[in-house]
């Protein structure tokens, strides 16, 4: 099935946002098993969603973190691990919300209009698989609520 995406209007909040969002991520991604696939569309829902700068996901391939499917400019291809803020949530195993990205030591800077971004794990047992990466072209646009539900949204793959 592949219906439109039911959005709310600007007036919503994030919050209320992710809540009208995130059954209807269940529902497009349920009984579908392909990796890439949900990460396809997941990136896509949210970028319509919010309009994020970017968003999408690095997979862990051969010991470095691989470009995966992604909605918006062109990025950073590979990044290893411990390295920029999507390596040290890979070597961390933690969700990392950076506020202002040029006081991240060692950010990289795939673009330079991102100002502020968040890095969530993917998790297969205990091990990080891969990890979902937001940036905003706004400062300090991240917060308790974005890790809440883009956790949970990670769940679903
Ligand atoms: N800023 C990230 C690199 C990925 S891009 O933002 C898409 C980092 O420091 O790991």
């Amino acid at each position: 099935m592949a219906e439109n995406l039911l959005l709310l209007g600007d007036s919503a909040s994030r919050e209320e946002k992710y809540r009208y969002l995130l059954p209807q991520l269940q529902s497009l991604l349920s009984g579908e098993k392909d990796w890439i696939a949900k990460m396809a569309n997941i990136a896509a829902a949210l970028k319509q969603t919010f309009d994020f700068f970017w968003v999408g996901f690095y997979r862990v391939t051969e010991g470095e973190l691989v470009l995966g499917p992604f909605q918006g400019p062109i990025a950073c291809t590979r990044i290893p691990w411990g390295k920029g803020v999507c390596g040290t949530a890979w070597k961390e195993g933690r969700t990392i919300v950076v506020p202002n990205v040029e006081d991240f030591p060692g950010h990289i800077a795939c673009n330079s209009a991102s100002k502020s971004e968040i890095v969530v794990p993917v998790f297969n047992q205990q091990e990080v698989v891969a990890i979902l990466d937001i940036d905003s072209d706004q400062l300090n646009d991240f917060g308790d609520k974005d890790i809440l539900f883009l956790e949970k949204i990670t769940k679903l793959l």
